[in-house]
């Protein structure tokens, strides 16, 4: 039994590692809820308990053995190695080690093997991106049967990625638009999210392509350890609450029919097809809220290029995508008895 802290267990992302690690039995002796000063007194609950929330200092990582950190870049670079060197192993979610040569950067499903020798010297276990969790699940399998030569996706983000915050600004302008009132102003978001499509996350580089986005091809190419491999990424937000969908285009090395790759798809781990599409039957946010799997359908080949397929790909943000990614690499590292 473990001592596990979840920094930011105050946040959208903490409070879903909360509800994981106890949905899947995680072997807790004592959890530690850590957040802002702001936070410290404050209550979370996590099997029927409420956990008294305390501050994030040096000296909270005393006797813990594994941490969850979410609780932004900054935070997880000042206190992630602190964390570490008093003993415990940090699985961060932020993006601030993942592009780190020494740092794993693991999904279980596909690349577990990541989780070995010399890259665990710092202790630290880089949880990848929301959007590039879900298609990496999607497209090992197809990538296993054929070879991926290029890959173009269009993300449709929900408000949740951006924390608890952002899923306020979403509700108070459905309130507010509901009273037939004016939206209040956007703080979160550049632009009211009510009702539109945000083609920006995160600020843009000089490339003319987001952070967001240059993640999804970066992330992407060090998980399947294929460091050319051609990938576009044009990431949007979207007014839903929780769940990401993406239209995934890709081409492969080699043939592979529609009805393989649903059948490679049908088998594969945390994966669930939802491909009936003349009875409307397609992954929908609304379903997979809540869910762990990563759910795939409208699964088509593409004839405008060789070996062609397009998928449609939607999974919870908050658990695939963030919190149950965590917990598994939490659990492969206590299965291997590094922990
Ligand atoms: P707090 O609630 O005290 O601000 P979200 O992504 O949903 O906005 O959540 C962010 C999480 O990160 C919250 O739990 C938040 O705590 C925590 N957090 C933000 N800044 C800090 C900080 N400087 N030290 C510790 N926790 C922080």
């Amino acid at each position: 039994m473990y001592t596990v802290a979840v920094v930011g267990a105050t946040g959208a992302v903490g409070r879903e590692m909360l509800r994981v690690l106890e949905q899947r039995s995680f072997p807790t002796a004592r959890l530690v809820p850590l957040a802002s000063s702001r936070s410290a007194g404050q209550t979370v609950c996590c099997a029927g308990c409420d956990l008294l929330v305390r501050e994030l200092t040096p000296q909270s990582f005393e006797g813990v053995q594994v941490a969850l950190f979410s609780a932004g870049g900054s935070v997880s670079k000042e206190y992630a190695p602190i964390a570490a060197a008093a003993g415990a192993w940090v699985v961060d979610n932020t993006s601030a080690f993942r592009m780190e040569p020494d740092v794993p950067l693991v999904v279980p499903e596909v690349n577990p093997q990541a989780l070995e020798g010399d890259l665990l010297r710092r202790r630290i276990i880089a949880n990848p991106n929301c959007s590039t969790i879900q298609m990496v699940v999607a497209l090992e399998p197809i990538r296993r049967a054929a070879g991926l030569r290029r890959i173009v996706v269009s993300t449709y983000q929900a408000v949740g990625g951006a924390g608890m915050k952002a899923m306020e600004e979403l509700r108070l302008q459905a309130q507010a638009f509901a009273r037939g009132e004016p939206l209040p102003a956007p703080r979160v978001f550049p632009h009211p999210i009510l009702f539109d499509c945000l083609p920006h996350i995160g600020s843009f580089t000089e490339s003319g392509y987001s952070v967001e986005e240059e993640k999804m091809v970066n992330e992407t190419r060090k998980i399947f350890g294929e460091p050319d491999l051609r990938v576009s990424a044009t990431t949007v937000r979207v007014p839903v609450m929780v769940g990401h969908s993406e239209a995934v285009n890709v081409e492969l090395e080699r043939p592979l029919s529609a009805k393989e790759a649903r059948r490679l798809l049908a088998g594969a781990a945390g994966v669930e097809v939802v491909d009936e599409p003349a009875a409307a039957r397609y992954p929908l946010a609304r379903d997979c809220a809540g869910t762990d799997p990563v759910y795939v359908g409208r699964i088509r080949e593409d004839p405008s290029v060789p070996h062609g397929l397009d998928l449609w790909v939607v999974s919870d943000n908050l658990r695939k995508g963030a919190a149950l990614n965590a917990v598994q690499i939490a659990e492969l590292l206590a299965a291997r008895g590094l922990v």
